[in-house]
Formats: C-alpha cells, sequence, structure tokens
C-alpha cells in the first residue's frame, strides 16, 4: 500500500462525470490509491457513494466540514497524493484554477497542492472553442498544468466537436505514462525546436508556414517534466513560454541553427520545427513598393530564393557534440510513411516522427495528432491522440531508450 502512488481526483460538474467511475476503476486495476473529492455540481450527476464504493476510500466535499477538516483538512489532502486529476474539468473549474479561486474544497485543494495536476476537459464544443477556455488552458499550461485531451465526437448536447472527454481508459493510460516517464529524464539535457520560421522579403513581409508551435511546446513541457533540462528554440508563435524550460525565440532558420549550436551538447534532440526550406536570398533594405521604385509601375518582384541550413542533418551528423538521440518530424502530405523513412535516412537522424499534415487533418495549428514512429526497429503507428499525448508518450519512449541503452 505504501508503494502505491496516489492519486486525487477531483470531479466537477458535467455530464462527463459518469466516465469518472470509471475512470477509478482503471486506476485501481493499474495498482494506483484513489481518494475523491466532489464538488457540489459534480454531485448532480454522481453520487458520492458511488465514489466512496468504487475508490473504497471516503469521499471530500466541503471545505468548511468540522468532521473533514478535523480528519484531514484541505492543504494535507492536496498533499497526501502524488498526483491531483481534474476529470472531467469543466470550463468553470478551469476559470477559477486560472484565476487562482478557492471558494470549494476542489478550488481550495488545487490552489494549495504542491503535486503535479492534470486536467482532463470536457465540455460543449463552442464552450471549449470560446478564447476565453482556450487562453485559460494556454495559462494552465505554461504553469506547469498537463492537460488530457479533450477528444473529438459527438456530445450529450448533440453537437459535434472538440469537448469530449478523453476516454477513462486513455486517461488511466496517460497517468501511467506520468508517472513512467516522471523524472526519469533527470540528468539529461534536451533540446527541442518548435513553431515555423519566418525568412524576410523585406522588413515587413515573410515567407512562412502554418506551423503553431503547439506539437514542438508540448514535446518541451513533457520533457521538462520528466525532469530533463529542456531548451527550447521557437519560432514565432502566439504560445506561451512552457514552465521551467529555457526558451530561446527566433525569427529565422539561421537563427535556429545558431540557437540550436549555441545550446549544445545535449542528450536529447527533437526536432519538430517547420523549417523553411528556403529563404528570400538578398531581403530589401526597404519596404518593396506595389507601385515600383519611383511609383511608375514595375510589375510584381520576383524573388531568388537561396537554400536554408538543414538543422536536423546538422545536429545529426556524427561528431563529438553529436546528441546521443536525435529525432526528426516529418511533415508530409503523400506517402507518409514511405517519405519519412527516405527522410529519416537522408538526414541521419535516429527516429523520426511521421505526420500527415494534409488540409484537413488539422495537424498545423490543431490539438491532435496521428503520428508514425520510425526507427531502426520499424514502424508503430500510434493512433490519434492530442498533442500533449503525443508529447508525453514520446518522452516516454526516450525514458526507455535511455533505460536500455544505459542498462
Ligand atoms: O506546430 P504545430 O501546428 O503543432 O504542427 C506540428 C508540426 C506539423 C509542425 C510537427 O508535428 C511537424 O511535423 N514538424 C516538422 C515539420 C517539417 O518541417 O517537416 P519536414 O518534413 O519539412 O522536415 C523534416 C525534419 O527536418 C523536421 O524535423 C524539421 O524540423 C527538420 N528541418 C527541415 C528543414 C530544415 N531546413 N531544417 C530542419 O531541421
Amino acid at each position: 500500500m505504501a508503494d502505491r502512488k496516489r492519486v486525487l481526483l477531483i470531479v466537477a460538474g458535467g455530464i462527463a462525470a459518469y466516465k469518472s467511475l470509471e475512470l477509478i476503476r482503471f486506476l485501481l486495476a493499474r495498482g494506483f490509491a484513489v481518494r475523491c473529492i466532489l464538488t457540489t455540481s459534480g454531485a448532480e450527476f454522481v453520487t458520492p457513494l458511488s465514489l466512496a464504493a468504487l475508490s473504497g476510500d471516503k469521499v471530500y466535499r466541503e471545505l468548511f466540514s468540522l468532521t473533514d477538516e478535523s480528519e484531514m483538512g484541505h492543504i494535507e489532502l492536496s498533499r497526501s497524493v502524488d498526483l491531483v486529476v481534474v476529470a472531467p474539468a469543466t470550463a468553470d473549474i478551469l476559470a477559477k484554477m486560472r484565476a487562482g479561486l478557492a471558494d470549494d474544497l476542489a478550488t481550495a485543494a488545487l490552489l494549495a497542492t504542491d503535486k503535479p495536476v492534470m486536467v482532463a476537459p470536457a465540455m460543449n464544443v463552442r464552450m471549449w472553442e470560446h478564447a476565453a477556455t482556450q487562453d485559460n488552458l494556454r495559462v494552465l499550461a505554461e504553469r506547469g498544468v498537463h492537460v488530457i485531451g479533450p477528444d473529438e465526437g459527438p456530445m450529450a448536447c448533440g453537437e459535434f466537436g472538440m469537448g469530449r472527454m478523453t476516454e477513462p481508459g486513455a486517461i488511466a493510460e496517460a497517468i501511467d505514462g506520468f508517472f513512467g516517464a516522471y523524472r526519469r529524464l533527470v540528468g539529461k539535457r534536451a533540446l527541442v525546436t518548435s513553431g515555423p520560421t519566418f525568412e524576410a522579403i523585406d522588413p515587413v513581409r515573410y515567407l512562412a508556414n502554418h506551423s503553431s508551435g503547439k506539437q514542438g511546446h508540448a514535446l518541451a513541457r513533457a520533457l521538462a517534466a520528466a525532469g530533463a533540462e529542456t531548451i527550447l528554440v521557437s519560432g514565432p508563435t502566439q504560445l506561451a513560454n512552457p514552465a521551467g524550460v529555457m526558451v530561446h525565440n527566433i525569427r529565422s532558420a539561421e537563427e535556429m541553427l545558431a540557437a540550436c549550436q549555441s545550446s549544445l551538447p545535449v542528450d536529447i534532440v527533437v526536432c519538430a520545427a517547420a523549417v523553411a526550406d528556403w529563404r528570400i536570398k538578398n531581403p530589401a533594405a526597404q519596404k518593396i513598393k506595389k507601385h515600383g521604385p519611383n511609383g511608375k509601375g514595375g510589375g510584381a518582384p520576383v524573388l531568388e530564393l537561396a537554400e536554408n541550413p538543414d538543422i536536423l542533418a546538422t545536429l545529426s551528423k556524427s561528431n563529438a557534440q553529436r546528441a546521443h538521440l536525435v529525432i526528426g518530424f516529418a511533415a508530409e502530405t503523400e506517402s507518409v510513411v514511405q517519405h519519412a523513412i527516405e527522410k529519416r535516412r537522408a538526414k541521419g537522424c535516429d527516429w523520426i516522427v511521421a505526420n500527415d499534415v494534409s488540409p484537413g487533418t488539422g495537424t498545423f495549428g490543431g490539438d491532435a495528432n496521428t503520428v508514425h514512429v520510425i526507427d531502426d526497429a520499424g514502424v508503430e503507428n500510434w493512433p490519434r491522440l492530442g498533442k500533449e499525448e503525443v508529447a508525453r508518450r514520446l518522452t516516454l519512449r526516450i525514458a526507455d531508450h535511455f533505460k536500455k541503452a544505459e542498462a
């Protein structure tokens, strides 16, 4: 019992609360001890009795309960566990977490805890897409909160879209994965590239691509959570810097290469950035005039391109500073796996993570990704997962790799 990992499960008020019952069963089956806090609105969907019966433990409900506080105060409750999980995490509780409110037992425990926190959002698609929810999630992720899901699909309200709580089995797997990788990369240095590069045409225009940086930033967060000293070299994105990660903000491919090289030596390299293959050979020093230099026309300018340095290929070159493990991503629109296999060979990286970026896949800029992990052993086809989950699983795979290599 003493070495069982303890999860404090906070069940908030959403229709997905019924799935939390199943989550408890999955967690117990994986050997976790589960203690629950049920919010007032959560109790509209599931009963304390069901949670107590399944978890085999008392269910905590009241902030100002004489018996609860005398047995175990909210501070101790939040700290006597190894992980706090909020499932379902409603838009309301996410907003309260972001604001630091503590007006009930659940939010007080979340504010008081010194343990890692995971949230599994569940809400209507419009609430999920609302700028306020997205902003709250962004800030929470920046503070180190781990986000699982949500998934896309039909919803209880009859709509279709993002907002379904990730299935309990997958949440339990993510929690297992979290503990699997937790602190396993302490002592390792990791370098991650993320986002697009902007290649200047003149002082106001540039060539770029659709990368949002979500996948790369999630990787940096997951590696840092596993204890690696993590450096993120990021092109221009709308994302906040991940907590506990050293960030170099760059614009062009040449700047990205310089920042990567200045970060060496590292043990792990993950190149998730969408680096422009070409730059403008001679960017104009002044804004190019639409109607020509003297306003008398001249037509559209002809842009001469030059090849950019290949950062992944450079970092994969065998020399004294080569990282032990170099991982590339391959963004493809056809023959995804085949092209990625060829790319891995051409660039000399150890693993390559292939993803389809065709229009309609939502890979660029979206929250989910379907990847194929390719190494010497072959091709692993992963199911469609949230980008955070892709990052967590890849981190776990990296930790396993080092364990084997160092055995
Ligand atoms: O940022 P998101 O919106 O979350 O989207 C994620 C993603 C689609 C950008 C990400 O999952 C991804 O696939 N990143 C790699 C994008 C890419 O540039 O792929 P590529 O097939 O063109 O390049 C192959 C590899 O070489 C990549 O690791 C890339 O970082 C690297 N490369 C490419 C060109 C270059 N000049 N230097 C490089 O290092």
